[in-house]
């Protein structure tokens, strides 16, 4: 039977043992290897969620230094999943020891993979199983092809039988000859597993106790050993140093963007887009340039994000545009506009069709549909009702150094320009607030509200204060008529 037939109704493994134990020194990191995120999730969730792809009965995580970090990152990904200590790292062997002794008496078949291969599947693992089934093999190893094997273990071969690993440093000349490496990952029939475990030696090169020599005595006893061999060579690769974290990051953010283009989106630029795996899009959005998409932001249909925006945990509506833009925790109503240069902080609710515009802060504001903060304006501990407009460089003066207080601003509104609204603050639905003005008390509905000194003009200052500047002499050479722009404005507005 093939891989392909057995996958489709493919029943529980007993074990999954995720190996995790080792310190990453070379991350040169003050943290676990495994809290290190790529696309938004640690390489602890990646190798957590592959493990769960095959419904274990059992999913153990050995782990060693930092165990007290990973063990409370496990709490929070996954409430069935067990640790076993290591204390010592005495090698790969001794780790899977350790998990299976966390699993007491067991039978059936235990799947062996590390913490840090964020890049392998559960699809990948459940056709390992598969092919470990249909083959009846004792033991199964995932292989792969690979240009510089240097550093891996290699798979020793008497034909299309495995008849051994042989690591690195241990190997002959020859056998580092061989292409095929040791992905690290495994099936293994648990009386296979025992018994190879048993028997292991520290009598090589590192002086550890080696899991890959389990194969190789299973092979000896006459136990059948195979292997798949994956063309998708990224799901063998570990992240062992920055380097590393750097290459399967862009691996894992190419492959996210694929399947988003895959499913319609448009992506102008996939060298300067990245996007969380958590993030959903609707059908044609565009992102353009420098977007980066984080957390659980979702986008809706025909949206547009970019150049240069940044959205973590943001919802976006359907024909949004969002020009330039850093925002957190902030919905975007359907066909709103954003920036550009906008800064959204938690709790920005922008309704639909409403706009949030250039050099604009907004933060625990809820913005009702069509209302717009087009220009240069702080809008914090706001609501806004429909149709407000806020004119240019209004301030929500909404902390007075010991508290935040909110301020309303009712249905159809208008705020002058340059206006402080000094909370708490009540603008009543359809009032008008005047240019300029500081307002400190409460504005009906439908009233005017002028808070800000009278103009004072004094007739020949300058002519008498600045003599001889150029101010004088225009002033001077004025014959007191009014700009006919303006002349015709104040007409239009006697209309
Ligand atoms: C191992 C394999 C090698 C394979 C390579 C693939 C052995 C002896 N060698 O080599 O054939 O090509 O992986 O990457 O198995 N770990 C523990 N406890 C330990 C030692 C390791 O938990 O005592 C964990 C590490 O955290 C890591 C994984 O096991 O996740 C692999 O350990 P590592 O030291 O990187 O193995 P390699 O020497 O690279
Ligand atoms: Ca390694």
């Amino acid at each position: 039977m093939s891989a392909e037939n057995l996958e489709n109704d493919l029943g529980p493994v007993s074990a999954v043992i995720v190996l995790a134990a080792g310190g990453g020194s070379r991350m040169k990191s003050s943290k676990s290897k495994l809290l290190h995120e790529i696309s938004g999730k640690t390489m602890l969730h990646y190798s957590v969620s592959a493990g769960a792809a095959l419904d274990p009965a059992h999913l153990v995580v050995v782990v060693g230094k930092y165990r007290n970090e990973v063990i409370e990152e496990l709490g929070q990904l996954s409430a069935s999943v067990t640790t076993a200590l290591q204390e010592e790292q005495l090698g790969t062997g001794h780790a899977v020891l350790c998990g299976l002794a966390e699993l007491g008496d067991l039978t059936g078949e235990v799947v062996v993979t590390y913490g840090d291969v964020p890049l392998l599947s559960g699809d990948t693992l459940r056709q390992l199983v598969a092919v470990h089934r249909a083959n009846r093999n004792c033991a199964t190893v995932l292989t792969a092809h690979v240009a510089d094997p240097t550093g891996y273990g290699r798979i020793v071969r008497d034909g299309e039988r495995v008849v051994g690993i042989i690591e690195h440093r241990d190997a002959t000349e020859e056998e580092r000859g061989i292409t095929e490496i040791n992905s690290g990952i495994y099936v293994f029939d648990v009386e296979t597993l025992r018994t190879g475990l048993a028997e292991l030696s520290t009598d090589n090169a590192q002086g550890e106790q080696y899991l890959t020599d389990v194969v190789q005595s299973a092979h000896e006893r006459g136990d059948r050993v195979g292997a798949l061999i994956t063309d998708d060579i990224w799901q063998t690769e570990g992240v062992n140093d920055r380097i590393q974290l750097a290459r399967i990051s862009a691996e894992m953010n190419r492959r996210l963007l694929d399947t988003w283009m895959l499913e319609g989106v448009t992506i102008v630029d996939p060298g300067s887009t990245f996007i969380d795996v958590d993030v959903d899009l609707a059908r044609d959005v565009v992102l353009m340039p420098g977007t980066i998409l984080q957390g659980a932001t979702t986008i809706g249909e025909g949206a547009i994000i970019g150049p240069d925006t940044s959205l973590m945990n943001v919802e976006v509506g359907a024909g949004a545009e969002v020009v330039r833009t850093h925002g957190s925790f902030a919905i975007i109503g359907e066909g709103a506009h954003v920036g550009p240069f906008s800064y959204l902080r938690p709790g920005t609710q922008l309704g639909r069709d409403g706009k949030i515009g250039a050099f604009v802060e907004t933060k625990n504001a809820v913005i009702g549909d069509r209302s717009k903060v087009p220009h240069l304006a702080y809008c914090g501990d706001a609501i806004l009702d429909e149709d407000v407009n806020i004119g240019a460089g209004t301030i929500f003066a909404n902390y007075d150094g010991v508290h935040k207080s909110p301020t309303h601003v009712g249905k159809g509104a208008f705020v002058g320009s340059n206006s402080v609204l000094v909370a708490p603050v009540d603008i009543a639905p359809g009032a008008f607030v005047a240019a300029g003005s500081a307002v400190t008390e409460d504005v009906p509905a439908g009233g005017l509200a002028i808070a800000r000194g009278r103009q004072h003009t004094a007739e020949g200052w300058v002519v008498k204060r600045r003599p001889g500047s150029k101010s004088a002499e225009a002033a001077l050479g004025h014959d007191g008529t009014i700009h006919p722009a303006i002349a015709e404005s104040r007409s239009q507005q006697k209309d």
